[in-house]
């Protein structure tokens, strides 16, 4: 307690990144550790996501977007997607009215149809009872990949100009940001990824272009407020240069 009330002390309130996305991994070796199941793991991963919600929630955090099932992880054994599908519609269901208490508004991302029906109906409802909230976005990535997103982008784009909405000559980085499904949101300003692996794993490949990077090798059920706010003290300690030198971020008068 006292050492998570250090850390506390060290972070600039001023500085606070708006948006935070986090790769959650590391919930299956946890459980082998333990030698137990790795359903096990992944429901000690919802307790850390509970944990990490709220907290980010506490520190003013405008965005949080969570990994929650890639469309690579369609690939793992049947019996693993059923309890991890099952483990997301339940909790969703569970934790809606404490999102709502806590002023949490929920945003799923991802291709939704690929869901089952029961987990689409649990995720609808908790995006339509959380519409009003207006505290912290908890964007949840479900069936996501960058590629899917970006594929889907591409479509959205070549329709319109298809139909004579827009000229292919005025296509522009904006167009192709608000053809994301993350839209309006703005871009992450720190990216988080537990479990000791040092890849993107096809994660808001756009959306990353300019965040700061953060690995560590906590596993996603043990990433506590203490890890969260080692990342958040690093985060504070970066430089972003945005493409800038040094000098004139230091001094934005130099042009
Ligand atoms: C990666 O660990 C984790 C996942 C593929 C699933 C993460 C999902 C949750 C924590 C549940 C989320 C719930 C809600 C409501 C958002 P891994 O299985 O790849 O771990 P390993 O690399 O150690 O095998």
């Amino acid at each position: 307690m006292e050492e998570i009330e250090n850390k506390l002390k060290m972070l600039d309130p001023t500085r606070i990144p708006a948006h935070v996305a986090i790769i959650m991994d590391g919930n299956g070796r946890w459980a082998r550790q333990r030698a137990r199941e790795r359903s096990d793991g992944h429901a000690e991963g919802v307790n850390s996501v509970n944990r990490i919600t709220r907290f980010s929630s506490d520190l003013g955090i405008k965005y949080l977007t969570l990994y929650a099932f890639s469309t690579e992880n369609w690939n793992r054994p049947q019996a693993e997607v059923d309890t991890l599908m099952h483990l997301i519609g339940w909790t969703i269901q569970r934790e809606t009215p404490d999102l709502v208490a806590n002023n949490v508004k929920i945003h799923i991302l991802g291709e939704t149809d690929r869901l089952p029906a029961e987990v689409r109906k649990s995720l609808l409802d908790g995006v339509e009872a959380t519409a009003h909230c207006t505290g912290l976005n908890l964007l949840l990535c479900l069936s996501y990949s960058s590629r899917w997103e970006l594929t889907r982008a591409a479509k959205i784009i070549a329709e319109k100009a298809a139909a004579g909405e827009i000229n292919p000559a005025d296509i522009s980085e904006e167009t192709v940001t608000e053809a994301l499904s993350t839209n309006s949101i703005p871009d992450p300003d720190l990216l988080i990824r537990t479990g000791g692996e040092q890849r993107i794993s096809n994660f808001l490949l756009w959306q990353i272009a300019y965040s700061e990077l953060y690995f560590t090798p906590i596993l996603w059920p043990d990433f506590d407020n203490s890890a969260y706010l080692d990342a958040l003290l690093e985060y504070q300690s970066r430089e972003r240069r945005f493409g800038k030198t040094s000098d004139q971020v230091k001094n934005p008068s130099i042009i």
